[in-house]
């Protein structure tokens, strides 16, 4: 029955975890596969091309392996991606954005940090556009190198601060209330920011991108009925051991630091 299949996520690496992690939480009967494609992270750096290329072939890995939904769990990807992987196959595929709106409703000055790639997207500037309605709101950071770091293991510590710094040189940072979170790896360096950053307030896409999963698949009663025994979520990694390794104690940081209702 197409409702007992696994929900499946994919990221150029450990990112998607986070949101994995939050969707294990909040929608307990379900099963999940997981692919990081760590031989080809980060897709960040990559041409548009590149990354629909890699993307292509990580859905279709999951796919394959039978899965009822497929969660893009990376901004980079969905930015040059969603539209392609939406066209080519016919189960539900929910994708995430930098969490803008939200942010701009707070009101004050926006920092949104993401990929050199989903900056630069068409996708991001249009939602830029719709939402930001003076240049002086909203500060665009591009972070190169950072998703490298995390992949390697680094998510606290000097080598982070470090490059945080440089990252934040140019920026009057004492200006800055909110920061949006626009790539999912971020949020295993959150409590880093807040540190560097205190006070501000930190948005992400993550719970939204799991409450459209559950509208989806409640829409198309695809939901385990509730109390279902699941839980299961099995890891897939395209560079193989170490990074398998890795992936697996993200995991479990990821879920330990969960959050959110859906
Ligand atoms: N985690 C990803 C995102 O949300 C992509 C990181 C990368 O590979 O550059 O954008």
């Amino acid at each position: 029955m197409e409702r007992e299949k696994p929900i499946a996520f994919f990221d150029s690496g450990a990112g998607g975890l986070t949101v994995l992690a939050l969707a294990a939480r909040l929608l307990p009967a379900e099963n999940f596969l997981y692919f990081g494609d760590t031989a080809n992270a980060p897709y960040g750096s990559k041409s548009k091309e590149e990354v629909r290329a890699l993307s292509m072939q990580a859905a279709k890995f999951l796919v394959e392996k039978g899965s009822k939904a497929l969660v893009v769990a990376c901004n980079t990807a969905t930015s040059a991606a969603v539209d392609l992987l939406r066209q080519e196959f016919s189960l539900p595929v929910i994708g995430m954005e930098p969490a803008i709106k939200p942010a701009l409703a707070e009101g004050g000055k926006v920092l949104v940090m993401a990929t050199p790639l989903t900056l630069r997207e068409e996708k991001f500037r249009r939602l830029y556009h719709r939402y930001a309605t003076g240049t002086d709101e909203v500060a665009l950071l591009p972070c190169p190198g950072l998703v490298e770091l995390i992949e390697s293991g680094i998510i606290a510590g000097p080598a982070l601060e470090n490059l945080l710094s440089t990252l934040f040189r140019e920026l009057n940072t004492a200006e800055i209330t909110t920061v949006v979170l626009g790539c999912t790896h971020y949020l295993f360096i959150k409590n880093t920011l807040q540190k560097m950053l205190p006070g501000v307030k930190f948005i992400d896409g993550n719970l939204g991108t799991v409450r459209q999963l559950k509208r989806v698949l409640a829409a198309k009663n695809l939901l385990r009925p509730a109390g279902n025994p699941g839980g299961q979520v099995e890891l897939f990694a395209s560079g193989g051991e170490p990074s398998l390794t890795l992936l697996r104690k993200l995991y479990k940081i990821a879920f330990e630091q969960g959050e959110g209702e859906v």
